[in-house]
């Protein structure tokens, strides 16, 4: 298969990891014979010191002439402590989103069985979590009308949803639990917010068309407290925009780290794929970043097309640095040995050469290899 990707690379430890992701594309490319073209372009922080504009014209255009996206972090500390600036580096993130179509968020959260003790909540709570949260990416209180007062005391986001908004992605969802454990849980706080009552009542309407999927509700404080107790009730999340932020990190806990967290942006014509960490300033450069978000965003992308055999390649590799402790410091505090590069240098070599990355690899987590 021949694609065009677009990478954009953005702030912080963005660079570093996508550079490891793009690595484990060549080597899939390679070993199956595809062609994957790859064209970088500016966005966030970067962008606004090079263009002053978070999302440069060129950058979108290169986008949409794409076939993909992938995406590293965006953000810069400069922009976080200074609530008066009106140019901002997610800027360049939500633009794109919006102007995309990227409606559906897809966050896959899974208990690694070799990170299980990496975790702070118990072994026996989180063994066997499998969730995909359906974060709704281009509406709610992200987009609504924002104001704020002449004198500066007043400020508003307007949370608004339409019919149609809410349709397009509670259909993916289901669709995803059809081939999963079959239920989707609709987080919403529809004791309070209008907005939400129009989410369950629609969702409620659609999942009438889904006789053999089970829909539950639970309010979003609940929900928040239930992925900490017992995330292995859950199979399906579907919820809005802001409400899918927070619990998407929360859930990150489960894994063992956010360093570990995909996700795929999808919309009727394009799609963009991003670890769903943040910029991570303090450790640019340092070879710390986890790059497997990173690389597992690129196993979406994969899937994306169809490349099934190819994403599933790329987790089995990364379930073996896992396995054998080839990880970063997030997951492996024992040991800063192994760097952002040699974790994709592993799993690189892994995709060409199973058996043989297998053997010279075996021994790093005891310090007994010379190899990396
Ligand atoms: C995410 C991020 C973004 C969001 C930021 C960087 C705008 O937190 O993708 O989860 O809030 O959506
Ligand atoms: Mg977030």
């Amino acid at each position: 298969m021949k694609l065009n990707i677009a990478v954009l690379p953005g702030d912080g430890i963005g660079p570093e990891v996508i550079e490891q992701a793009v690595k484990v594309l060549k080597a899939i490319a390679l070993e199956f014979n595809h062609s994957f073209n790859f064209k970088k372009a500016s966005v966030g922080a970067t962008a606004i010191n090079e263009f002053g504009n978070p999302l440069p014209e060129q950058t979108l255009d290169l986008c949409k002439a794409s076939d993909a996206i992938l995406f590293g972090a965006i953000g810069h500390p400069k922009y976080d402590n200074d609530p008066s600036l009106e140019v901002r580096p997610e800027q360049g993130l939500l633009h794109l989103r919006k102007a995309l179509g990227l409606f559906a968020n897809v966050r896959p959260v899974k208990a690694y069985e070799s990170t299980l003790d990496k975790s702070p909540l118990r072994r026996e709570n989180i063994k066997g979590t499998d969730i995909s949260i359906y974060r709704e990416l281009t509406g709610g209180i992200y987009f609504g009308e924002k104001k704020l007062s002449e004198d500066g005391d007043l400020a508003s986001d307007l949370c608004e949803y339409s019919r149609h908004e809410i349709e397009r992605i509670t259909h993916l969802a289901f669709k995803a639990a059809q081939s999963r454990q079959k239920k989707v849980t609709l987080v919403d706080k529809a004791n309070v917010l209008e907005s939400s009552r129009l989410w369950r009542k629609v969702v409620t309407e659609i999942g009438i068309q889904y006789p053999e999927i089970t829909l539950n509700y639970l309010f979003v404080d609940n929900a928040a407290m239930q992925l900490i107790l017992n995330p292995k009730q859950f199979d399906v999340i579907l919820t809005e925009n802001m409400f899918g932020d927070i619990i998407s990190d929360e859930a990150s806990v489960i894994g063992g780290s956010i360093g570990l967290l995909a996700s795929a942006s999808l919309g009727e014509k394009h799609a963009l794929f991003e670890p769903i960490h943040g910029s991570f300033p303090e450790a640019i450069n340092k070879g710390i970043a986890n790059p497997i978000a990173s690389i597992l965003s690129a196993a979406m992308l994969l899937d994306h097309f169809q490349l099934n055999q190819e994403a599933n390649h790329i987790r089995e590799a990364v379930e073996k640095s896992l396995e054998l402790n080839i990880t970063t410091p997030d997951l492996n505090e024992n040991n800063f040995d192994i760097s952002t590069n040699q974790v994709g240098d592993f799993i690189e070599d892994f995709i060409s050469n199973p058996e043989d990355s297998n053997v010279n690899f075996t021994n790093v987590s005891l310090g007994q290899s010379t190899i990396i």
